[in-house]
């Protein structure tokens, strides 16, 4: 069985590395090719030298400011003469970025069969978050196996339509990752945390959300440094992403503060220990709303809706939106209130244990015959958790 792996951005190649890793032990039954849009490039190449991932593909087609439709095109063209030339059994995206949805629009151009890792999460608003509800939609319609991260996620496919007997919930592939980097030794003082005073309070901030740029990114600028002001204590920790949009702006309004750290975006490794080491997060991230509860750490999530209940309805996670005083607020009361900070700082990981994509492996090697998809049976299935 041949597997085309696709992915371009940072988180995808996080959630990607532990299943790429998986079907490397299997070498003998899988022949897996990595493909990289490199939709992006430093953020991405951070994560491919972390996990020892050297793809077969790299489509390069990382432009400074580049529009939704160029990353379309260029992957869409670019992925077209790797499938011609790979003819793979299948082809395996992951999550909502338009690297995936693209992998998925092209491997349906060449019929080639796919199946798409978090599948199911919705906010069901076309433009919340933007443009990712569609891209993940989109890659669903598309796909032929869903590998859903959670109940709820498989019951958001079910009630589309998706045939039952194509969904496989198998946890999320970050907590595989997390778990991973997470044990792994890290030198405090060597990198780019050395100057991030571990004596106060560390607040991690993230945010880079198209829907957020302009007016909301303000707000929330406003908020950081009304939070920074007002509590000496504190220490504010945002690596900043690397879109001008955000880059460009949010250097505008907050460097220069003595207790706010504006750093590069940072390898996984300390960014994991950054984690570990904070008070609370503040972010717009999909990605941080499901690793932070996992160590335990309280998030605040800067936007109106989110695609990741889970933690929500367990109390650990909760949406501020992007209104400045309503940010500080928030995060005042987990700063001075120690019983709300700890009803929200229980660790709880709904989003797996850490073996997902041996769920997902497992999942493809069962599917011996890969014209007859039906005979995939959820409920012989090996890999429902
Ligand atoms: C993309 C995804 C988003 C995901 C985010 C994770 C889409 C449409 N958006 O958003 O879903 O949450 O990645 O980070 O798929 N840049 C660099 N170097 C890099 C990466 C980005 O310089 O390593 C700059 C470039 O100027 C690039 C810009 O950031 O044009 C935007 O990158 P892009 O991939 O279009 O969107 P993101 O905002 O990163
Ligand atoms: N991350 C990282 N370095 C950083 C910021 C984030 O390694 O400086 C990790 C983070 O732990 C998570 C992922 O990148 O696993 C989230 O990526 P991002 O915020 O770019 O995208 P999103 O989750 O919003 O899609």
């Amino acid at each position: 069985m041949k597997v085309l792996t696709v992915f371009g951005t940072r988180p995808e190649a996080i959630k990607m590395a532990p299943v790429v890793k998986r079907l490397n032990r299997y070498s003998d039954r899988i022949r897996s090719v990595v493909c990289v849009t490199a939709q992006h490039r430093k953020m991405l190449d951070q994560v491919l030298s972390l996990f020892d991932i050297r793809p077969e593909y790299d489509l390069n087609i990382m432009r400074e400011r580049q529009t939704l439709a160029e990353i379309t095109a260029h992957a869409l063209t670019g992925l077209d003469v790797v499938l011609r030339r790979e003819e793979p059994d299948w082809v395996l995206t992951q999550g909502d970025t338009t690297s995936s949805m693209v992998a998925s629009l092209a491997a349906f151009y060449h019929r080639v069969k796919i199946a798409h890792i978090e599948a199911g999460l919705r906010t069901w608003n076309k433009f919340q978050p933007f443009p990712e509800e569609i891209n993940r939609k989109i890659a669903d319609a598309l796909c032929d196996l869903h590998f859903a991260p959670t109940e709820t996620a498989r019951a958001n496919l079910f009630c589309e339509g998706i045939d039952e007997a194509k969904i496989v919930v198998t946890g999320n592939t970050v907590i595989d990752a997390l778990l991973d980097v997470a044990d792994r030794d890290y030198d405090w003082n060597a990198g780019p945390l050395a100057a991030i005073p571990r004596d106060k309070r560390l607040i991690l901030v993230t945010a880079h959300r198209r829907e957020n740029f302009g007016e909301p990114l303000r707000r929330i600028c406003a908020a950081l440094m009304t939070i920074a002001m007002s509590f000496r204590d504190i220490h504010l920790v945002y690596p900043v992403h690397l879109n001008p949009n955000v880059k460009h702006f949010v250097e505008g309004r907050l460097s220069n503060v003595p207790n706010i750290s504006l750093l590069d975006p940072i390898e996984y490794l300390p960014f994991v220990h950054l984690m570990k080491a904070s008070f609370l997060v503040l972010t717009d991230s999909g990605g941080l709303q499901e690793e932070a509860p996992g160590l335990g750490k309280p998030v605040l999530v800067l936007r109106e809706v989110t695609e990741r209940p889970e933690c929500v309805e367990a109390g650990t996670v909760k949406i501020v939106g992007t209104d400045s005083q309503q940010i500080v607020r928030e995060t005042a009361r987990l700063l001075e209130d120690s019983a709300e900070y700890r009803r929200m700082a229980r660790a709880i990981n709904p989003y797996g244990d850490g073996q997902a994509s041996r769920r997902i492996v497992d999942c493809l090697l069962t599917i011996r015959d890969k014209n007859h998809l039906e005979s995939l049976d959820s409920h012989h299935s090996p890999s429902v958790i």
